[in-house]
């Protein structure tokens, strides 16, 4: 497939999320200097966005606690853009202490996830997500809304598309300048993804769209790929393929930044960000959570990191006089 030819490279835009979406479901708190170190490092890869944290109930997310401080803590490279996830009116209030280059809204298309997530009704998200973004265009801060499984439920099932679009109108008509479509528990495959973002496309050409994908069932790259075809040129992506929500059964961490951006660049695609030093960060990561992750690409190598010819080869080539 080509999806882009010399003089002509398409700019995808990687967003990460491992700060958050990867560090909410760790078992142990990653302490405040250090994260605020991480998305430091993480700065200076040249992604283009970096979901910092959640401004959440520190009871529902214990490990993202520190949200305040690391939102003040963190050095603001130009160019790079800090979004902060928001789940109610609270939150917004927080965050505007120290105010980050996009709110991230979120709520779940399914409303058994959405009471287990956020302990409420999709339709009190809404009427909460609208007030927020009231407060948000007071405060001239863009919103984007990621709507948790819109590709399916872990408890319901599938959740009908046009429900899901729904909402993403819901939310664009009220000034929101983006949707992400989240794969939250990896449900989505291919061709599925590649039609809602095709319709979402169609229906919305104006709004921006992340295509955001957990890689559960082993479909993260594919999924990428089937939305890159379909025109998506966002993606949310985590270091590392750290990830998961709480509070949906299953849960497993999203696609990797590091693998996706590998293979984006070999389908030429122009990603503004370093492959070597995603690749530096997201070894680290490895030891500030202190479990093995299960990126690829930081175990195999770029593909064409060659390893040594096994000296019997060299040998047995030396004897018959090959070059
Ligand atoms: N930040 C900090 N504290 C918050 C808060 C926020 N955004 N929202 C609510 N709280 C506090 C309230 O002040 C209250 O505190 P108190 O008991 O000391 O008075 C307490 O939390 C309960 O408030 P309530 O409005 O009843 O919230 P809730 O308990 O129904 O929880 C959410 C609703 C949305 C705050 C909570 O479910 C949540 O944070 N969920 C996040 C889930 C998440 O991030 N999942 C993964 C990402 S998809
Ligand atoms: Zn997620």
């Amino acid at each position: 497939m080509m999806v882009a030819s010399a003089g002509a490279v398409r700019r995808v835009f990687l967003q990460d999320v491992a700060m958050r979406d990867g560090l909410q479901a760790e078992g142990v708190f990653v302490p405040t200097d250090d994260k605020v170190a991480f998305v430091d490092a993480l700065s200076a890869t040249g992604l283009a966005k970096i979901e910092v944290t959640s401004f959440t109930s520190p009871r529902a997310i214990p490990m993202l606690a520190d949200a305040d401080e690391v939102m003040r803590r963190i050095a603001r490279v130009p160019g790079v853009e800090y979004t902060v996830l928001v789940p109610n009116v609270r939150g917004v209030e927080r965050a505007l202490a120290a105010p980050p280059d996009e709110f991230n809204l979120v709520m779940s298309c399914s409303e058994t996830h959405n009471l287990a997530n956020l302990r409420m009704t999709r339709e009190r998200s809404v009427v909460q997500l609208l007030e927020v973004m009231r407060l948000s265009a007071e405060a001239r801060v863009p919103v984007n809304v990621s709507l948790s499984c819109s590709f399916g439920c872990p408890m319901e099932g599938d959740v009908p598309s046009g429900e899901v679009l729904d909402f993403a109108e819901t939310f664009i008509d009220a000034g929101a300048r983006g949707v992400t479509l989240c794969d939250t528990t990896g449900m989505a495959y291919p061709s599925q993804v590649a039609v809602l973002c095709t319709d979402y496309r169609r229906r919305f050409p104006g709004a921006m769209l992340t295509l955001h994908v957990h890689n559960t069932r082993g479909m993260g790259l594919a999924n990428a790929l089937a939305a890159l075809q379909a025109g998506v040129d966002r993606f949310d992506a985590s270091l590392g393929g750290l990830g998961g929500c709480p509070y949906a059964p299953g849960a497993t961490g999203n696609v990797c930044t590091e693998d996706l951006a590998h293979m984006l660049l070999l389908e030429g695609c122009s990603i503004g960000a370093d492959l070597p030093a995603l690749l530096d960060c997201a070894r680290r990561l490895g030891a500030l959570v202190g479990h093995e992750l299960p990126g690829q690409l930081v175990k195999a190598g770029r593909r064409l990191d060659l390893h040594p010819v096994p000296p019997s080869v060299a040998q047995s080539r030396a004897r018959a006089g090959a070059p």
